[in-house]
């Protein structure tokens, strides 16, 4: 059995060290974790709202779960290359991930903000991994993280400034 890992292992000569595709591989199954966990919060509140933004928010959050459903392939797939098993199990994904999952069903705009913390919380993740994909000439895995911050970011811009629509409604 060992023998087996150790020659799937030898058979990767890709140039970029065992040590450095361990690395990568371990912060990409962060990744993962934690996209998956923000997949299923979003998917929840997709079922779960209620309000006067039913609509909006059931729409809005359904293109969100999944734009996050689709990504979390590529990433797997990008552990899979480097050489490892990819995670993929409820209890790895709450061991590696640094989204916590929600208790209940918050209001809606409760929601909109923790799915806010949620992508920025990848984008932490993501970030972290970089430099060391950087230093180790990964390009593939730069170029996942590069798309996967790009979106993260760009919506937790557009749920901030739902966010702040409301804040507005409420002074007038
Ligand atoms: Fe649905």
């Amino acid at each position: 059995m060992l023998k087996k890992k150790k020659a799937a292992v030898a058979a990767i000569d890709n140039g970029i060290s065992i040590k450095d595709r361990t690395r990568i591989a371990t912060g990409l199954s962060r990744v993962l974790a934690d996209t998956y966990t923000l997949y299923l919060m979003t998917h929840n509140f997709h079922w779960n709202v209620t309000g006067p933004m039913f609509n909006t928010l059931h729409v809005m959050f359904m293109t969100q779960y999944t734009e996050l459903w689709n990504a979390v392939d590529p990433i797997a797939e990008r552990i899979r290359a480097l050489g490892f098993p990819a995670p993929g199990t409820y209890a790895e994904f709450g061991t590696l991930s640094s989204i916590k999952e929600v208790a209940g069903v918050p209001k809606a705009m409760e929601m909109v903000a923790l799915l806010v913390k949620g992508h920025e919380t990848v984008a932490r993740t993501a970030r972290a991994l970089l430099p060391a994909a950087d230093a180790a000439n990964d390009q593939p895995t730069m170029d996942l993280l590069t798309q996967r911050l790009d979106i993260h970011e760009k919506t937790a811009w557009m749920l901030r400034s739902l966010l702040k629509l409301r804040a507005a409604a409420l002074r007038c």
